[in-house]
């Protein structure tokens, strides 16, 4: 199956010259959904990995199954305001604006090795921000994962650092 023609794009979303790559699609049939998890998970099966972490929202669509499958604990990253103990927080540069990411103090223990977990690498902050939450708490990053990178941005530059695996490369 080409899991990539299961993600349509959907132009000037959300706002004009934006090509969006819209995951519903993919989610909606569940032998696609299933096989870009098992996929995700092939890769991680035999790997040294204590927690997988997904960004909210979309992150969680691929990291929470993809931990369950692991049998691993899943831990959220949200965005503001959401989570309801104590909390690390990390705020990030937009195109325009900028945005506040949070975790639980105690989702992360010092020399956890972590598998970070998202949809989409675009620009690479949201998931560099992500990758300095963790590393505060202490954490081992093993690996950044996405189902899909959209190559022409670069992202990736932000993430030297790391291990990066994308399932699908736009
Ligand atoms: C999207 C996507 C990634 C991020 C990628 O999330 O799910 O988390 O943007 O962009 P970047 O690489 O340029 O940082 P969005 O903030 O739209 O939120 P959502 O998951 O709640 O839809």
């Amino acid at each position: 199956m080409n899991l990539s023609d299961k993600i349509r794009t959907i132009p000037d979303f959300p706002k004009e010259g934006i090509a969006f790559k819209d995951i519903t699609t993919l989610l909606k049939d569940p032998n696609a959904y299933e096989e870009a998890i098992d996929q995700i998970a092939k890769r991680y099966k035999d790997k040294d990995i204590d927690l997988v972490l997904g960004v909210e929202a979309r992150g969680f669509l691929i990291g929470a199954p993809l931990a369950l499958k692991l049998n691993k604990g899943f831990v959220p990253v949200r965005k503001e305001g959401k989570l309801p103990g104590e909390i690390l927080k990390t705020e990030y540069d937009l195109e325009y604006g900028s945005n506040i990411l949070e975790i639980h103090k105690d989702a992360i223990e010092k020399g956890d090795k972590v598998l970070i977990v998202d949809d989409l690498l675009a620009t690479g902050g949201t998931v560099k921000a992500t990758a300095d939450l963790v590393e505060e708490l202490g954490g081992e990053i093993v690996e950044i994962a996405f189902l899909m990178e959209l190559g022409f941005l670069d992202g990736r530059e932000k993430l030297t650092d790391y291990e990066v695996f994308s399932l699908i490369i736009d």
